[in-house]
């Protein structure tokens, strides 16, 4: 018989306490290992080693991140019951946020002993990948032996049009035809990919590679910057905080960008700045959208991503004028995003709009889709994950799009 999964319960004198310690105490897998009085008893206890899971209360004060870590780092698996009429929904981003993927509610106890015995599985709402674990494995079988990619930029203009979404979204549908992938989170406002995909990382992956690019050691070492999802898709997370663009030396992004696509496809997440500022009083430092330069400057294919609605779609036209002079003329994909028929706009409207401010390689619109956006954002999954959607298709034809642009093994 396999072995009993043993339990620590902190209840802080919730009044699920009685009904939860009934259902543990009567389940043949199961053995209550410890009652604590709060979380810090709670982790004075796991330091010991000896239990799996720990029952407590989502709102139990001091049920922070770092206690969650430290639960973790003794090999605790914390299962948070949620009180007071919440909904799973709701539980599980609160858990999220704090880290905990397996939240149960108090009206819902049936549903206990199932996340206590579940290993954490796919379906988990968080992802905890292992600090300095190994690089994703080597494609097998199906994915097919490592060979040269092509780099995709995602860019858009201000006001969150949705690059994110889309760079999450392409990355993962690449990976999902059988190509290994590489999603790079390089906005110099901050990274958005970790949290999107519920990756709870302390170390960023584009500071780890700044890091290993100043000691010449990211191509051997690439493998410890990225954080694997699947065996095919990984990501390079992003800057934990706006300001620590600094620490990303000039060149930095084209080195990891070139160093990633040398391994499969990548697909890479930018700011919205297109200003050049040459950041003098950083000396060798580039300026802030040099990151979103770099990656610009690299890419085999562009994405440029706008909001449908009129404040997006100027900012879009403004876009197109300034990518292009970066760009220096090469056409780029063009992706009107939360499409819907309340704006009063066609797709024709829209395409003659951007025929005036540029010649897309293509032109595509991604309807507006709250239910499947909110769906992946809370569950930290990518669209592809989820399944069949009216995004997840929209965006599997971009993908179709920007993969036929340029041939798997081109470079630039
Ligand atoms: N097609 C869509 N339907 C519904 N919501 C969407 C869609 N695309 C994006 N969103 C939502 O719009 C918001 C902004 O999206 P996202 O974070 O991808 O934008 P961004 O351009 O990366 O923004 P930022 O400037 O913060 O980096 C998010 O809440 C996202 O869930
Ligand atoms: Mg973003």
């Amino acid at each position: 018989m396999a072995e009993p999964t043993l339990v620590i319960v902190v209840a802080s004198g919730a009044a699920w306490e009685p009904a939860v310690l009934e259902r543990l105490g009567e389940h043949p897998r199961i053995v209550l290992l410890k009652r604590c009085v709060d979380v810090d008893d709670l982790l004075a206890a796991a330091t010991a080693g000896q239990a799996h899971v720990a029952v407590l209360g989502l709102d139990s004060p001091g049920l922070d991140r770092s206690a969650v870590d430290l639960l973790r780092k003794h090999g605790v698996r914390p299962v948070a019951i949620a009180a007071g009429g919440a909904t799973l929904d709701g539980a599980r981003l609160r858990a999220a946020r704090t880290g905990i993927a397996r939240v149960v509610t108090d009206d819902d106890l049936d549903a206990l002993a199932g996340a206590v015995l579940d290993e954490e599985s796919p379906e988990t709402a968080v992802r905890v990948p292992q600090p300095d674990g190994p690089p994703p494995p080597p494609p097998t079988g199906a994915v097919g032996p490592v060979s040269p990619g092509r780099v995709v930029a995602v860019w858009g203009p201000a006001g969150a049009p949705g690059r994110t979404t889309l760079a999450t979204g392409l990355a993962a549908e690449v990976a999902r035809r059988g190509r290994r992938t590489v999603l790079v989170d390089a906005d110099p406002y901050g990274g958005a990919v970790a949290q999107q995909l519920g990756i709870l990382d302390e170390v960023s992956g584009l500071l780890s590679a700044a890091r290993l690019a100043s000691a010449g050691q990211l191509e051997e070492r690439f493998g410890s910057v990225q954080r694997g999802l699947d065996d095919r898709l990984s990501v390079v997370t992003g800057l934990p905080r706006g300001d620590r663009w600094v620490e990303v030396r000039a060149g930095t992004v084209e080195h990891l960008l070139e160093v990633a696509r040398a391994q499969g496809e990548v697909v890479v997440d930018t700011g919205f700045s297109l200003e050049d500022d040459p950041g003098s009083d950083y000396g060798t430092r580039p300026g802030r959208n040099q990151l979103t330069l770099g990656a610009l400057d690299v890419a085999d294919e562009v994405v440029v991503v706008g909001g449908a609605d009129p404040v997006g779609l100027s900012r879009l036209a403004r876009g197109l004028v300034q990518v292009r002079e970066v760009l220096g003329g090469r056409p780029v994909h063009v992706v009107v995003n939360r499409m819907r028929p309340t704006l009063g706009w066609s797709e024709r409207d829209i395409a003659g709009m951007v025929a005036g401010f540029a010649r897309p390689a293509g032109l595509h619109f991604l309807p507006d889709d709250q239910p499947t956006v909110d769906r992946a954002l809370v569950a930290g999954r990518t669209l592809a994950e989820l399944g069949d959607s009216p995004l997840g298709r929209a965006v599997a034809r971009v993908a179709d799009a920007v993969l036929a642009a340029s041939p798997a093994t081109s470079g630039r």
